[in-house]
């Protein structure tokens, strides 16, 4: 009995924005962020904040499932944007669903923490006796970027992802690696709002609590990372990379990809793309490209398919696991 991805949902805000709408107000343009980056639009959340969007996307997940909420043990929500410290997100979601009763927490490793939360959950689920776990990835982007720096806001998008995980006769989750490299120059960076107190002067305001990024700095990482962790997780599930299926790296540069792509000797079909629709959704990025393709109808039962990411920290994951 392994432990598998049941069903997967996402949702994705009604707004569209173009990279020329970006155009109007920013010194760039359409050619420069398609060249640069493969994205053309992303969503962006208008009311909508990242509990709701996980809410969203965790039902169409529990909907597929044919799961009631009373058979969810866990709820896991992975943000790095939540619109809430006090409760977490997760509860929001989880009331939202109507899950009575459930061990629940949110997580943050930046853009890994998908990889990182089905990790947990899968260990959760082997030694706490649960059957039964809901993961949602979800991020406001919108809240947290700079929208007068070109270089990181055009990146970025809004949305979330969700899947259920469970026990059944599936091999499931075969092998899974994650770490996290010392950030020496803080090259991915967004401090939390402080103010001073009646003790204390110290304050971290405006541009700090913005995400900052040194893009070329990051792209080497993430090239270096993305390669350590596909050799780790095949080798660890004696598996070759020809018996994958379909690859779902983190959507954060088209250029990531080539490279990787290259690297490997693999062609870019054997990843799943959609860089392009909705640009870096953060911690959403994977389980909204897994859903995407399930509905699309790329994906079947007993494929192979790996996850992979990487982001602030310096963290990175990957997962092998059959569908
Ligand atoms: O999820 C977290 C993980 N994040 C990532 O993996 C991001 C990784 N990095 C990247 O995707 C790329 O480094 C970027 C897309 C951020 C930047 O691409 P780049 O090829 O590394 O460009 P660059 O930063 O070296 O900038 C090249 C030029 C600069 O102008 P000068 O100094 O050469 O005159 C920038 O000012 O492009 C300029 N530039 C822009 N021009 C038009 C930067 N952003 C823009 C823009 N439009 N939006």
């Amino acid at each position: 009995m392994g432990i598998s991805i049941l069903s997967t949902g996402c949702f994705l805000p009604e707004k569209i924005v173009t990279n020329d709408d970006l155009a109007t107000f920013l010194d760039t343009s359409d050619e420069w962020i398609t060249t640069r980056t493969g994205i053309k639009t992303r969503h962006i959340a208008v009311g909508e904040t990242t509990s709701t969007m996980g809410a969203k996307a965790a039902a169409q997940a529990l909907e597929r499932s044919g799961l009631s909420p009373d058979e969810i043990d866990l709820v896991i929500c992975a943000t790095v944007s939540p619109d809430v410290c006090c409760p977490m997100v997760s509860a929001n979601i989880k009331k939202a669903l109507q899950i009575e009763s459930a061990a629940t927490f949110d997580i943050n490793v930046n853009c890994s923490s998908f990889i990182y939360a089905i990790a947990i959950a899968s260990s959760m689920m082997q030694t706490c006796g649960y059957r039964n776990a809901l993961i949602v990835g979800s991020d406001t982007n919108s809240q947290i970027i700079d929208w007068s720096d070109r270089s990181t806001c055009v990146l970025f998008g809004d949305g979330a992802g969700a899947a259920i995980l469970t026990k059944d006769d599936r091999r499931g989750i075969l092998s899974s690696h994650l770490d996290c490299i010392i950030d020496q120059d803080n090259m991915l960076y967004c401090a939390n709002k402080i103010d001073p107190t009646p003790f204390s002067d110290h304050a971290v305001q405006g541009a700090d609590t913005k995400v900052s990024m040194h893009g070329s700095g990051v792209m080497r990482f993430a090239i270096h990372a993305f390669h350590d962790a596909v050799e780790i997780v095949t080798q660890k599930a004696g598996v070759k990379l020809e018996d994958i299926q379909l690859i779902f790296p983190h959507q954060a540069n088209i250029r990531i990809l080539y490279s990787a792509a290259k690297k490997m000797g693999i062609d870019m079909d054997k990843f799943y793309v959609d860089i392009d629709k909705v640009a870096n959704t953060s911690c959403a990025s994977i389980p909204i490209a897994l859903d995407l393709a399930a509905t699309e109808g790329k994906l079947k039962r007993g494929d192979l398919i790996m996850l992979i990411a990487f982001g602030g920290g310096l963290s990175s994951g990957a997962m092998l696991l059959e569908w």
